[in-house]
């Protein structure tokens, strides 16, 4: 069932990819390989468990595809040692460019001195790849800026600058091997933590550090099981709840499935990220009040650029050259720009660009 919906979600994603414009795809609208490029690209990408992974993965494939590219794409079940053998199995076998959604974004060292050695080259995808000198460049989402959004979104229902309060607050972020965790973590808390600090906002949990509020693989059911034991602790005996910082979609569901089993009072306010299909349809229901889009059909058309200037030996578009620095240096990046998305403005953000069919988030 799970799978069926989700090759139907592919489908339709692959089609709008193929349809829609993508923010200078570099890409032909053909899946025929009518490009100019030619030579093999591996694509790792961490797991299908998340929805947008898929996507992500689907993207990459067609318009690499249809830049006259050869594509080894893979999936790593979230498991590191197994992202480290596809990425040997994509060295030996000739690819010339990776692009790699990291898992761990601290365990690829080793196998991409491997590939720096045999002059191939890396684009960390999404998430930067650390300590390593042989990425030549990242593509991502203005990561900060997620957390920046989902903070001020917090801070402006709860009206913090005016309403007396206090608000009861409590945060879910991401995995600690993921660097993008932090800045979302704390593009958010850079908002929350005068209102911490001058007591306006309340986490009873008392757990704000990003090592207490971190969500290990950003797994629903921890962080369920992470908000079933906060509100034991702190909210059963009817104590409201005003605002919960959730990172992303997965984190957000599973806190809305804790709320919908062991809470009573009045919803929260809870925020996200990448509008997966059961958030959406959670932000539909009011389980949800807000998610920031990060349209994956644009990441991969600029990464397809990416490879296309490596490929071809000319530059690679990028927009950043200071904020991400892997522990070897700062790695030229291209953000593309996260937007803010709810229940009023789904409908022009999901279905009219083609992201998305209405059936879907029915
Ligand atoms: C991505 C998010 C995603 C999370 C969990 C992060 O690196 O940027 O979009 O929700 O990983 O997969």
């Amino acid at each position: 069932m799970k799978k069926k919906i989700l090759s139907g979600i592919l489908s339709v994603v692959l089609a709008a990819s193929m349809l829609v414009g993508c923010g200078g795809a570099a890409a032909p609208a053909s899946s025929s390989g009518s490009g100019s490029g030619s030579g093999k690209v591996g694509v790792a990408m961490p797991t299908k468990d998340l929805q947008r992974w898929n996507q992500d993965g689907a993207n990459m494939e067609q318009q690499l595809k249809a830049a006259g590219y050869e594509v080894d794409l893979q999936y790593a079940s979230n498991d590191i040692a197994t992202q480290v053998s596809q990425i040997e199995n994509m060295i030996s076998s000739g690819a010339k460019v990776l692009v790699i959604a990291s898992i761990d974004g601290d365990s690829l060292g080793t196998v991409l001195a491997q590939a720096k050695e045999q002059g191939i080259k890396v684009i960390a995808y999404d998430r930067l790849i650390m300590n390593s000198d042989a990425v030549s460049y990242y593509a991502t989402f203005d990561n900060y800026m997620v957390g920046t959004k989902q903070g001020e979104y917090i801070k402006e229902q709860l009206d913090l600058d005016n309403a007396a309060g206090p608000f009861n607050l409590e945060i879910f972020t991401g995995d600690p091997g993921d660097n993008n965790a932090r800045f979302f973590y704390g593009g958010a808390i850079d908002v929350l933590k005068p209102y911490i600090d001058s007591g306006k906002l309340v986490v009873k949990s008392g757990q704000v550090d990003f090592d207490n509020v971190a969500t290990a693989n950003w797994s629903t059911e921890n962080a369920q099981s992470r908000m079933d034991a906060i509100i034991s602790a702190n909210y059963a005996d009817g104590t409201k709840l005003d605002a919960v910082l959730c990172s992303n979609d997965s984190t957000a569901l599973g806190v809305t499935n804790s709320l919908t089993a062991n809470y009573t009072g009045e919803w929260p306010i809870i925020t996200g990220q990448d509008c997966d299909v059961a958030n959406v349809k959670n932000m539909i229901a009011g389980k949800q009040s807000m998610s920031i889009f990060k349209d994956t059909r644009t990441l991969a058309a600029k990464t397809v650029e990416m490879v296309d200037a490596i490929m071809k030996g000319t530059e690679a578009p990028v927009n950043d050259t200071k904020t991400y620095d892997n522990g070897t240096g700062v790695i030229p990046s291209y953000l593309c720009e996260p937007v803010f998305a709810d229940v009023n403005n789904y409908k022009e953000l999901l279905i009219d660009s083609g992201y998305y069919t209405e059936d879907q988030l029915k």
